[in-house]
């Protein structure tokens, strides 16, 4: 066991008697020192065998799920923790400070987390410097959105600028039109908004390809909280306009899961344990319906090797965590990659 992993449970009483969101940025903020000071030691202990998806040599096939490193401030020390790929974001054209705090709510009784973060981010050209200095053998990813008063009309605009600033420095770029801490965002999920805006990022992918000789692919990240005939819409336009990979699912507005829990009617997304039966059977509809090279990260509610390897046997190529490592520590990075090689 490594020093961090021993570390962990020592520090999990403590973290979870601060505010949730005190805890997490105390917690990135650690994690940079530790990087800093050569004490954090890859979790990672089995052999790895890399696996190409959309083109890039991911080293494992575990990630670090948008939102954890907004900012990008701390990809080398999850890197270093063992993680093969790591998403930053969600950005947006312009810095944004997000919603009032409290935002971040723990149902510990759930394994779960309720967050209304509302994409508290330094903008995108800070996390394109920041990145820019990376060391790491990670897949980086770049998560983008659309800044809170920029109207749905003119949405396609906050995608575009922030498709181009990201493309130099990102292995991959997630367009998030899944959130539902950002009024209307999910709205861009119907056909016809999101056939119109998918076009126009992959319009300019093919430009950005030209101008920088590298493909970096474009993915979608989309809500567990579709019906079947949305899911279809969805896979439909996917298809058509082949999206080079898509991550299911976001947190979920749905509350079934945890009724009765005093903080149940919190707004906002929840993740973790509750949202991953919804999840899967989103992640399942979607690999029934997207074209074979169209590939699926799956991500909601892994809480242990066996989540994850669910999620593998209904599709994902790749999977991300996020609650589950506030609930399990660094430890659930080992058991992950000890049962999914
Ligand atoms: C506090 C918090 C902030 C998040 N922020 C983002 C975000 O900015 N962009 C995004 O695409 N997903 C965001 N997510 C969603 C996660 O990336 C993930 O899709 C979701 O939590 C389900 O995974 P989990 O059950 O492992 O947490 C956030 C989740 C949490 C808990």
């Amino acid at each position: 066991m490594t020093l961090i992993e021993k570390f962990y449970p020592v520090m999990k009483p403590w973290l979870f008697r601060l505010d949730a969101e005190r805890a997490h940025t105390l917690t990135v903020k650690m994690m940079v020192i530790a990087h800093r000071l050569g004490m954090l030691k890859t979790v990672v202990t089995t052999p790895q065998q890399p696996r190409i998806v959309m083109g890039l040599t991911f080293p494992n096939v575990l990630g670090l799920a948008a939102g954890m490193d907004k900012s990008a401030s701390a990809v080398d020390a999850w890197g270093a923790l063992g993680f093969g790929f790591v998403e930053v974001g969600t950005l947006t054209p312009r810095p944004q400070p997000g919603n009032p705090k409290p935002r971040l709510f723990r149902l510990p009784e759930h394994e779960a987390l309720i967050n209304r973060m509302g994409f508290n981010n330094p903008g995108i050209h800070s996390a394109v410097k920041k990145l820019q200095h990376r060391r790491t053998k990670a897949v980086v990813g770049v998560n983008i959105g659309k800044n809170f008063d920029t109207p749905n009309e003119d949405a396609v605009n906050d995608y575009l600028h922030c498709l181009k600033a990201a493309y130099p420095v990102a292995d991959y770029i997630a367009v998030n039109i899944s959130s539902p801490n950002t009024k209307g965002l999910r709205d861009l999920q119907a056909e016809g908004a999101v056939r119109q805006l998918i076009a126009e990022l992959k319009k300019e992918q093919a430009a950005l390809k030209m101008e920088h000789g590298k493909t970096v692919p474009l993915l979608v990240k989309i809500a567990p909280d579709l019906n079947d005939m949305q899911v279809e819409a969805l896979a439909r336009v996917f298809n058509e306009q082949h999206i080079d990979g898509v991550i299911a699912t976001n947190t979920t507005i749905d509350r079934d899961a945890v009724t009765g829990h005093a903080l149940a009617q919190e707004t906002g997304g929840l993740s973790g344990a509750p949202v991953r039966e919804r999840s899967n059977l989103v992640l399942q509809a979607f690999r029934m319906l997207l074209q074979d090279q169209i590939p699926l990260i799956g991500v909601g509610g892994i809480l242990n090797g066996a989540d994850a390897l669910e999620k593998m046997k209904l599709g994902a190529a790749l999977v991300q965590v996020y609650s589950g490592l506030v609930y399990r520590g660094p430890g659930l990075a080992r058991e992950i990659l000890g049962q999914v090689k």
